[in-house]
């Protein structure tokens, strides 16, 4: 099956940071790829600003290197990169200083989309808001779109809100958690609310418990500056996982409809109950033993901080207040240098009330386990009779969906989380986009966890790079009588 594409209206889009590692990777190979499918139209415009003094043919050629670095050899047409390059202009900015702006602003052009993406350090937020104010470059139906970290708890978080707000208004800000443009997270929605099928069990009642996990197999990759000052539950759990936890346990929207869909994801967050102590476990990889080499190092040395008490694991037992779900436990774990890169969220239903077939028969719970990554898709145990004249004896089937497979022969093509956010920006669609109280909301709940663990003097874990994370985290299920699934592609 091919995806519809439907062009968006012409735009120019300012890429702040466009010769960072963010563009280079995300923001540049999925414009591209949007253009190759014939969304962008031709008169759009992308403009790089950073503080290097390239030209445009300098720009085109960081641009031309980084598609053929990061963008799939069979997407790469020769022809089509040719016309893209030709919509790539660039002009050299310093987001703290008054240079470039007044060439910025005569580049800008009416009649068209505008839009800014801030692909820069956080601390640049405000300078760049408050200079696109000032040089008249942005007005009321202009669009910024704001990378994470967004604050680091929830002072910060405010105080980066009210700079923002002093120049646009909430409907203008785009925030960006990427994991909200992967497409089996948007399938979340799909599923729950185009089926009747799941509805009716999807409460306490039915549902025994929750886990959600986000394993990764990398380390810390060189952002080590960055990532030991924030650590799993800033870096993961307090956006992206939050995010997959709202729409789990969020009511059903009585529309598809930004603000919508965003109010009944509040809710959640509001009604999340404080985690006590015995409910974390936090983590810190270790060395790989024999090995050498880079993969080989532990959290300690990838940081440069032999002191580190920052987590690069954790796993936590979550409960949302409220009458769908109270009694129900929400475990979630995420860490890097685990076992397998994968990202699934798991439903697991209660035993059947009354068991006609006696114990001993190979009874199992059903189970929904979503795959957000890698193979995208959906799988519901069910339990069958055991083919075969050996008597009433259940196992356990897999009703299998594999996004790609049931989509097509050729599987369709997945887009990468940015391609389809950038695309909703042009649209101005924020339903996949978080709302300034929302952010605030997440990081009201995490900030007193982080202080309670800071002021405990709780050290993480140690894990052995390859495994299923530290022995703790076993724990936090066997003694509630459950146990994590496995960690595997
Ligand atoms: P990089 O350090 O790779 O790039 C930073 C960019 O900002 C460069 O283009 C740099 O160019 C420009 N820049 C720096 N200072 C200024 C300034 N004063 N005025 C104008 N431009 C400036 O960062 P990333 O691309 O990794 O990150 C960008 C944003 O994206 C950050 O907010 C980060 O948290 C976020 N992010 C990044 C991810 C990633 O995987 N890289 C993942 C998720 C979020 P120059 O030095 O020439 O000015
Ligand atoms: C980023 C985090 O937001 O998400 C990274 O900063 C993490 O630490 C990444 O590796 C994971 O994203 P994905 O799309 O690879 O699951």
């Amino acid at each position: 099956m091919v995806s519809r594409v439907i062009p968006v209206d012409p735009f120019d889009l300012v890429v702040f940071g466009g010769t960072g590692d963010l563009a280079k990777r995300k923001i540049l190979p999925g414009l591209y790829i949007r253009f190759l499918a014939g969304q962008m139209p031709a008169e759009s415009r992308i403009i790089g600003a950073a503080r290097a003094e390239l030209t445009d043919e300098g720009f085109r050629a960081l641009v031309a290197a980084a598609l053929s670095e990061f963008v799939a050899k069979d997407k790469q047409d020769a022809a089509v990169i040719t016309q893209f390059l030709g919509r790539l202009h660039y002009v050299a900015i310093d987001a703290t200083g008054e240079g470039g702006w007044p060439q910025l602003a005569s580049l800008m052009r009416t009649g068209v989309v505008r839009a800014f993406y801030f692909s820069v350090a956080p601390t640049l937020f405000g300078d760049l808001a408050e200079r696109l104010h000032a040089h008249d470059i942005a007005d009321e139906h202009s669009r910024i779109v704001v990378e994470k970290p967004f604050g680091r708890d929830l002072a910060s978080a405010r105080a980066l809100n009210a700079v923002l707000a002093e120049h646009f208004h909430e409907s203008q800000i785009y925030r960006i958690d990427h994991y909200l443009g992967k497409e089996t997270v948007q399938n979340l929605m799909a599923v729950r609310f185009a089926n009747i099928l799941f509805e009716p069990l999807w409460n306490a009642q039915y549902v025994d418990h929750v886990q959600i996990t986000v394993a990764e197999t990398v380390g810390v990759n060189g952002r080590g500056a960055y990532y030991d000052k924030s650590g799993a539950m800033r870096d993961m759990v307090q956006n992206h996982m939050m995010q997959l936890l709202c729409l789990i346990a969020m009511e059903p929207p009585y529309k598809f409809d930004p603000d919508a869909v965003r109010d009944e994801k509040l809710k959640v967050i509001r009604a999340l109950e404080p985690v006590p102590a015995e409910d974390i476990v936090r983590g810190q990889y270790r060395g790989a033993g024999r090995k050498d080499g880079p993969e080989a190092a532990s959290y300690l040395e990838d940081c440069g901080n032999p002191q580190s008490r920052t987590e690069s694991y954790l796993a936590l037992k979550v409960r949302v207040a409220n009458w769908r779900w109270q009694g129900t436990s929400f475990y979630l774990r995420t860490g890097k240098k685990l076992r397998a890169r994968t990202s699934e969220i798991a439903i697991i239903f209660k035993e059947a009330p009354h068991s006609i077939f006696g114990e001993d028969e190979g009874w199992k719970a059903n189970v929904l386990a979503i795959r957000l990554q890698p193979n995208e898709g959906m799988n519901l145990t069910v339990m069958i009779k055991e083919p075969g004249p050996g008597g009433m004896r259940l196992t356990e089937v897999p009703l299998d969906m594999s996004f790609a497979e049931a989509l097509g022969e050729e599987g369709m093509d997945i887009p990468d989380a940015y391609e389809r956010l950038i695309m909703d920006v042009i649209r101005g669609n924020q339903t996949l986009f978080m709302r300034g109280d929302e952010v605030e909301a997440a990081w009201a709940w995490t900030d007193p966890i982080i202080e309670g663990w800071e002021a405990r003097g709780d050290k993480p874990r140690g894990y052995d790079p390859g495994s299923s994370g530290p022995e703790d985290a076993l724990m936090l299920l066997h003694r509630d009588g459950r146990r994590w699934r496995e960690i595997r592609e």
